[in-house]
């Protein structure tokens, strides 16, 4: 596929998706009624894969994708798991409550070493079935858990703890919206559900390595989008990958697509998951003789709340200085003129 439209496409699929989400949150749930049999898309697990390509468990499970979420069992905590009382942030106005016993009810697992995520007991009555339910820190040699912000809902003086909604599941722990065995990043995360793949007599087309190359803007989401009402150009801030639309590699035919320079099974000597262990050394092996600073190439937009790392990929096509990014503008806003062109023209999609 064309790249510059395969990554148009991805806007408009992304769009979508938010669109159905904030689509989902807003309007009344349906009741639930008898689901037609409709042949599930099934997840089958790590384990299952493992049976066949053992050799990708000696790597893929050291990089950065599966430490973004891992089990609390995996951290070492300065006291025993006690019971927490929990507000739902989702329902202010009617403050219902329900206690939540860490180490017995269903904790998924702490996601980014920070944000401990838990299913709400059904009795509970919350709007959403996830949460985030606190905060996980590191003191010392130990790690403690806080419960989630806190707020005095009942105005009785006493602070009650607020649990979160988890949107960032989506990218950060695929595996629980898609009932996989792996509730963090698994080998399916990339390469699609195998459950068809590990029972075929045909494994040659039931799994191929298309699907998992495309994965990566499922989360990596790397373009600017529009604004439906105002129509104002939005610089992407929160994803590593942001503007690569933009640059010479992503128009050139003669790259393989992010895994020019990233491995996604393996990481280097510095835990990151690229070709070399010195990012020029690889810049080097089709640039011969340049000498590219990539401190200031790809550049970290400093207004980027959510502190995702943001490194730009657009190589030299998008200074920073020159989106506009001022503070008499929403830090998001792509003003500049010559960068708005610079989009309408490499994403035709969005000049509509
Ligand atoms: C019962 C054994 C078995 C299981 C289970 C299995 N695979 Fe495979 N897989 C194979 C075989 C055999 C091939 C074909 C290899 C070949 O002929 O090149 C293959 C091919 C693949 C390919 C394509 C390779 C290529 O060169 O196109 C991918 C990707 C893959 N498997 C991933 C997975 C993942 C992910 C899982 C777990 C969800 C999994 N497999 C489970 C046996 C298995
Ligand atoms: C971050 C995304 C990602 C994850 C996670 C991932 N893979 Fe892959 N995998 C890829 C990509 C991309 C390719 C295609 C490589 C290519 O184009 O040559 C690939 C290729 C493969 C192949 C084909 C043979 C090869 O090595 O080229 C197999 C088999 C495979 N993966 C199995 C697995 C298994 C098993 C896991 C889990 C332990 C896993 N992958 C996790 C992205 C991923
Ligand atoms: C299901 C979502 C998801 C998919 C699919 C995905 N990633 Fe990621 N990726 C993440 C998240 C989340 C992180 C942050 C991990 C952390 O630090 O906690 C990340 C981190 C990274 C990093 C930085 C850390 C490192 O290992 O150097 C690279 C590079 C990367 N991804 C490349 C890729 C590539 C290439 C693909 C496609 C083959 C891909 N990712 C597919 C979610 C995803
Ligand atoms: C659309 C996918 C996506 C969503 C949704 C998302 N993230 Fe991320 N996040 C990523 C990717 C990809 C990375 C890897 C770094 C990057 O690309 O900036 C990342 C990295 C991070 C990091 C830095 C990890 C590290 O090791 O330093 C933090 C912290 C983080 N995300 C928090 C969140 C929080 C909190 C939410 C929900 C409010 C969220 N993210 C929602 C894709 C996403
Ligand atoms: C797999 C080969 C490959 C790798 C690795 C690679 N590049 Fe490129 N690069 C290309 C190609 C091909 C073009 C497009 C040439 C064209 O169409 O004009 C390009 C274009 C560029 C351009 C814009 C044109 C120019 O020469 O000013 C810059 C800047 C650039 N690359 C920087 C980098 C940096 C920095 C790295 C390392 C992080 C890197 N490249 C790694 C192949 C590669
Ligand atoms: C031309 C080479 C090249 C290509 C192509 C490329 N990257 Fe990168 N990427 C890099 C370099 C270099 C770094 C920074 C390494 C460092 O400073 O340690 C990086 C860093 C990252 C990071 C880590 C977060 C950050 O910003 O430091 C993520 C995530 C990432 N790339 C994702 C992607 C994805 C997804 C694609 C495909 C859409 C992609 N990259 C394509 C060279 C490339």
């Amino acid at each position: 596929m064309n790249r510059t439209k395969y990554y148009s496409l991805s806007i408009v699929l992304l769009t979508l998706v938010v669109a159905l989400v904030i689509g989902c949150n807003t309007a009344p749930q349906p009741p639930a009624t008898q689901a037609p049999a409709v042949a599930k898309i099934a997840y089958v697990g790590d384990n299952t894969c493992k049976q066949c390509h053992p050799e990708s468990f000696e790597t893929v499970p050291h990089t950065s994708h599966y430490q973004t979420f891992k089990p609390l069992a995996d951290y070492t905590l300065d006291k025993p798991l006690t019971p927490i009382t929990i507000f739902d942030a989702q329902n202010t106005e009617k403050p219902t409550s329900t206690t939540l016993d860490l180490s017995k009810d269903k904790v998924y697992g702490v996601m980014v070493n920070k944000y401990v995520i838990a299913e709400m007991p059904a009795q509970a009555g919350f709007k959403d079935k996830i949460y985030r339910v606190g905060a996980l820190k590191k003191v010392g040699e130990k790690w403690t858990v806080e419960p989630a912000k806190a707020a005095d809902i009942d105005k009785d003086g006493k602070p009650d703890w607020t649990a979160e909604s988890f949107p960032c599941g989506k990218c950060h722990a695929p595996g629980i919206a898609n009932a996989s065995p792996n509730v963090g990043m698994s080998c399916e995360s990339c390469h699609g559900p195998g459950a068809a793949h590990a029972s075929a007599a045909d494994k040659k087309t039931t799994m191929t390595n298309e699907t998992a190359r495309e994965s990566c803007l499922n989360c990596h989401q790397s373009d600017p989008s529009k604004d439906a009402k105002t129509g104002v150009f939005i610089a992407n801030t929160h994803y590593g990958t942001r503007n690569y639309f933009a640059s010479k590699h992503a128009q050139s035919s003669q790259l393989n697509g992010c895994q020019a320079c990233h491995d996604p099974h393996k990481a280097n000597t510095n835990g990151a998951g690229i070709l070399a262990d010195k990012p020029a050394d690889m810049c080097a092996a089709c640039h011969a003789g340049k000498n590219f600073d990539l401190d200031k190439l790809m550049w970290t937009n400093p207004t980027d709340d959510r502190g995702h790392f943001t490194k730009d990929h657009s190589f030299g096509a998008m200074k920073y200085e020159n989106l506009g990014d001022d503070p008499a503008t929403k830090p998001i806003e792509i003003t500049n003129p010559t960068m708005i062109d610079l989009i309408k023209k490499l994403l035709p999609e969005l000049a509509k």
